[in-house]
């Protein structure tokens, strides 16, 4: 039997709840993970809560997870590039807090052998919406780009993979992560009261783009000190329309985590996990990325 986080109807962390089911079998085009490490999203938990519940109703009871790590132990016959013992990084859908998933073979690539399971579960969501906004907005060498909660699980990429492209990046955050944002090659900046002043004392003419990752006054704070056709929000809708500024959804492909993993194996990226919960403490694991200051990821592991 296959183990897997549920829940039955919207509601707290606690509505989450271990179930056994079946083991899957894997269709065409399919392989079969025993995972190993499933990252955890702030959308898993607004999934969760039901706030996309008026526009996206789940049939219930749903499962979470968009991303997981694990060892290959079946493939569908034309499956010809991953075999049964391949140690994987996959992309899914409301799947990966379990000990077993299906993925379709495209969304899985070969994890280095040196990756913990803990950092190979939480690459791919966050690491993939990083490069997606970092795409979209073309930040290139000479660039200064503004970082909004950059010590958070997508600015935690996007920081080392905008310093890689040769840009000066500006990260805000807490005064308890600016040692860290400095390890990763970002000058850090404490946001709240005073934050547009506080950037323009780093950057008197301004910065040439800014990614948002937190929303609400970020978002006003950059088009202050960026041209507006380059700044983008992954995580305010609202203030997206109200600002008339472009909002960013990850675009994920075998090729864009296969270039993460190539990073990380020249020592170029560095994957922080601020904690691991056992899959069956998924609750307590959403409690964490809730508080909305967790640094780097959070993961879900199995044994
Ligand atoms: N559009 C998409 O496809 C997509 C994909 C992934 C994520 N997202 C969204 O993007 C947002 C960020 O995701 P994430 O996984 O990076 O979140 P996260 O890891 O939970 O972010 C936590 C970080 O936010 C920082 N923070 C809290 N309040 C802040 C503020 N007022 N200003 C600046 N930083 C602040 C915290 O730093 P301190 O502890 O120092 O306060 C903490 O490090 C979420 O809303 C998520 O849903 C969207």
């Amino acid at each position: 039997m296959a183990k897997m986080i549920e829940f039955d109807d919207y509601g707290p962390p606690e509505v989450l709840r271990l179930v056994e089911g079946p083991d899957p079998e894997p269709e065409a085009g399919e392989v079969r993970i025993r995972v190993r490490g499933a990252g955890i999203q702030p959308f898993d938990c607004a999934t969760r809560r039901g706030d996309f519940r008026a526009y996206q109703p789940l049939e219930l009871p749903a499962r979470l997870g968009n991303e997981a790590a694990g060892v290959i132990d079946a493939v569908a016959a034309d499956v010809v590039d991953l075999a049964a013992g391949d140690e994987v990084i996959a992309f899914t859908t409301m799947l990966g807090y379990a000990d077993t998933i299906i993925v379709p073979a495209v969304q899985a690539v070969h994890k280095p052998a040196t990756m913990p399971w803990t950092e190979a579960g939480v690459l791919t969501a966050s690491g993939q919406t990083a490069l997606t906004a970092l795409d979209e907005l073309g930040v290139k060498e000479g660039d200064t780009l503004l970082i909004h909660a950059a010590a958070g699980g997508v600015g935690s990429f996007a920081v080392q993979l905008a310093c890689l492209r040769g840009a000066r990046v500006i990260g805000t955050a807490s005064d308890r992560n600016h040692e860290y944002l400095r390890e990763l090659g970002a000058e850090p900046v404490r946001y709240g009261a005073g934050l547009i002043e506080r950037i323009r004392t780093l950057a008197p003419e301004g910065v040439s783009a800014a990614l948002d990752a937190i929303g609400g006054e970020a978002l006003d704070a950059s088009i202050a000190v960026a041209p507006k056709e380059r700044v983008v929000t992954i995580a305010d809708w609202a203030g997206a329309a109200r600002l008339g500024i472009r909002r960013i959804g990850t675009e994920r492909s075998r090729a864009k985590l296969e270039s993460l993993t190539r990073l990380y194996e020249q020592g170029l990226l560095r994957i922080e996990v601020m904690k691991s919960f056992p899959l069956a403490d998924a609750a307590a694991a959403h409690r964490l990325v809730e508080s909305g200051h967790a640094r780097g990821k959070v993961v879900l592991t199995v044994p």
